[in-house]
């Protein structure tokens, strides 16, 4: 465990342990999140770092059942505040039993998908208004920041095409149409414009293990592992 390491013998003899990263990975659906994580997680184990992977909204047995709400095709009744409020509900539990004390154990964390999710989908996406959105994440996140995500950036059009190969049953915010995964995309661009020093844009329309490459030098040269 190279960068730990380092970091405990700085800290050797201090209270206050070496805090974890938290790693999220964002972008419209179909775009290459959990291909992703799968090889990051894989490439982090291997360097001796205690790596969690969890995904939102999830990650608890309170956020789970919150999912289960809100992907069930039965629930088409729903409206937009309700889904803010469940994901931002789901997201306030899976801080404060898993993010927060697993960072302050040192544990590294990669999340796929966030609070820039919401602003994505619910605030780019169906027009929901961003600033309360911006006050509802900062509820749910007891100001909880990632400290760097990565933003897997395609076009709507080739990630419904991967899509359509994939074999696993449509839910119900995959029906969604093409139009609102353009606002979606044109969403996460805007907000990774506001935050540049966390936020990476990565050109996920190239082959999976280039972008697993590309992937894993941003992760070593911005941690120094
Ligand atoms: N770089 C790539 N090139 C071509 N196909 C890819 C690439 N990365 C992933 N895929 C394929 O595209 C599909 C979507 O990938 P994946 O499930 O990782 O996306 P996702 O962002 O997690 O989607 P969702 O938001 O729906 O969970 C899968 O079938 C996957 O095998
Ligand atoms: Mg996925």
């Amino acid at each position: 465990m190279m960068y730990n390491k380092a970091r405990n013998k700085q800290t050797d003899g201090q209270h206050d342990r070496q805090r974890g990263r938290l790693i999220t990975f964002e972008g419209i659906d179909g775009s290459g999140k959990t291909t992703q994580i799968a090889h990051l997680s894989d490439s982090l184990g291997t360097a001796g770092i205690h790596v969690i992977t969890l995904r939102e909204p999830g990650g608890t047995a309170i956020s789970e059942a919150v999912r289960d709400i809100l992907l069930d095709l039965k629930h088409t009744g729903m409206f937009q505040e309700t889904e803010l409020l469940l994901f931002a509900a789901a997201r306030a539990q899976l801080v404060r039993e898993v993010f927060l004390p697993s960072l302050a154990k040192g544990h590294w964390i990669i999340c796929d998908r966030y609070y820039d999710s919401t602003m994505a989908y619910q605030g780019y996406g169906r027009g929901l208004d961003l600033q309360a959105i911006r006050a509802i994440n900062a509820l749910a996140t007891d100001q909880c920041r990632p400290d760097m995500t990565l933003l897997l950036d395609l076009p709507a059009e080739l990630a419904a095409e991967r899509m359509s190969q994939r074999s696993t049953a449509a839910d119900r915010i995959d029906q969604e149409n093409r139009d609102f995964m353009r606002r979606v995309r044109t969403g996460y661009l805007a907000i990774a414009a506001e935050e540049p020093e966390r936020i990476i844009r990565m050109d996920a329309g190239q082959a999976e293990e280039a972008l697993a490459q590309q992937i894993h030098r941003q992760i070593w040269e911005g941690f120094g592992i």
